[in-house]
């Protein structure tokens, strides 16, 4: 707030009698005020409505036409702030009294006044309408401020809210651009992990279940949902290096393998590692499939590394995809055992003995729940106009070339659906989708053989 305004004051001296308002006018010729004079109140009244800052009236009491007393009073009417003093006769005490009373006056003076006294007053008066007038013009400013302030902070209020709503609305918008943009790296997974596939038929499905198994494993050790999801994608695309490996070495086993033939091979770790090494994300996806083939006593490849020095992801890649080769696939046919069998003189070896224990105990728990799951559904063949949403397919979905667009026992969705009717419109297959029925809604329908996939 500023500095108080400064009112210059007037001073109205109203007087029938010309040599009493002369001699006021002397006695206030130094002080700073405006003085204007009337000599009744007729003219007095005149001048009030005419001057707004009048901030004193010193007026005679017994004037022709209009008292004193009766001037005070409609003066105040006029400009209830100045104030007003009446200049009485020493034996006036009832308009003394009036003029207090009707007239607002704050004093009276009697009749021959002394000079010096009178000028403190008149000094005083002033000085009081100044506090008064400045009281009112700060309280003014104050209240015009606090009206720009509500107002600013209902504008502010209103910008925040909006804001709010902005920001909300750009929250949403990135949640479903992200979800976009996972579904897309998925599907994209999902794509190059079956590339890999038809590179190498031996194998159909082995990203799959190498992912499946690994998942499970990490799960059952408590790792973190980045951590999972990193070696969820490790697995799919762990073999991606094999790309690059000629057919004639890919074809062969190991034991059949030349020098040259086995060293070309033991490339593939490093090769996909190299092929994803552009998206930066995925540095540690990389470097879980460089190793993936390293041994826990250091007699792997690429780097020989051993025990703990072996990245964890790939420790866990090296146990799903050993058990997947050893067609032990988790929740198929056989059951676990016979691959978990081949495995066992192999642990501490090659395997990561605590992983192993904890991979046995995961295994058995996911294949039990899923032969329970599985006993109590069968298998009905549709065609690709008649899936629903919320159905599970219990086998592989292939195009006709082969390509895997479903795995075994995911639950389809609007969009699953939409992908594979332009999938298969390209490159259709021979047979409809296999999908899973509860056993009592069967009837009716042309059910299949059950736990091929
Ligand atoms: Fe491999």
């Amino acid at each position: 707030m500023g500095t108080p305004v400064t009112v210059k004051a007037k001073v109205l001296l109203v007087d029938d009698e010309e040599n009493i308002l002369r001699s006021l006018r002397r006695l206030l010729a130094d002080e700073e005020y405006e003085v204007l004079t009337a000599t009744g109140g007729e003219e007095g009244l005149r001048i009030m409505t005419k001057e707004p800052d009048i901030g004193l009236i010193l007026s005679d009491q017994r004037m022709p036409g209009m008292s004193g007393v009766d001037f005070l009073e409609k003066a105040g009417a006029i400009a209830p702030d100045t104030l007003r003093i009446l200049l009485t006769g020493y034996a006036d005490i009832n308009a003394t009294i009036d003029a207090i009373n009707r007239g607002g006056a704050s004093r009276y003076i009697a009749k021959p006044w002394n000079d010096n006294e009178l000028i403190l007053i008149i000094r005083d008066a002033i000085q009081k309408y100044r506090l008064i007038k400045e009281n009112q013009l700060l309280k003014e400013l104050t209240e015009k401020q606090n009206q720009e302030l509500k107002k600013w902070s209902a504008k502010l209020g209103l910008a925040v809210q909006q804001q709010t709503v902005d920001l909300e609305k750009q929250n949403v918008e990135l949640t479903r651009l992200h979800e976009r943009l996972s579904r897309n790296m998925k599907a994209m997974i999902a794509a190059l992990s079956s590339l890999i596939e038809l590179r190498d038929v031996t194998v159909l499905n082995h990203s799959n279940n190498v992912a499946y198994a690994s998942v499970a494993l990490a799960r059952g050790l408590g790792l973190d949902a980045v951590t999972v999801e990193s070696i969820e994608i490790a697995a799919h695309l762990h073999d991606i290096g094999k790309i690059g490996v000629p057919d004639i070495v890919l074809l062969k086993n190991k034991d059949e393998m030349t020098e040259a033939e086995l060293e070309e091979y033991r490339m593939h770790p490093v090769r996909g590692q190299a092929a994803i090494h552009f998206v930066e994300e995925f540095n540690e996806v990389g470097l879980f499939i460089r190793h993936h083939h390293e041994w826990y006593d250091g007699r792997g490849f690429p780097e020989g590394l051993s025990g703990s020095a072996i990245p964890l992801g790939s420790r866990i890649l090296a146990v799903a995809n050993s058990f997947d080769r050893l067609s032990g696939r988790v929740g198929g046919p056989d059951g676990p055992d016979v691959a978990l069998g081949k495995m066992a003189p192999l642990v501490g070896k090659q395997f990561d003995p605590q992983l192993f224990h904890v991979f046995k105990k995961t295994v058995r728990e996911i294949a039990s729940t899923m032969s329970a799951s599985e006993n109590d559904a069968a298998e009905v063949e549709l065609g690709i106009k008649d899936l629903l949403p919320g159905l599970a397919v219990s086998r592989d979905v292939r195009s006709g070339t082969g390509l895997l667009l479903l795995r075994r026992n995911t639950t389809l969705g609007a969009e699953s659906i939409g992908l594979m009717k332009k999938c298969l419109l390209l490159d259709p297959s021979k047979t409809g989708i296999f999908v899973w029925h509860k056993r009592t809604e069967v009837r009716g329908s042309k059910a299949a053989d059950q736990g091929s996939g």
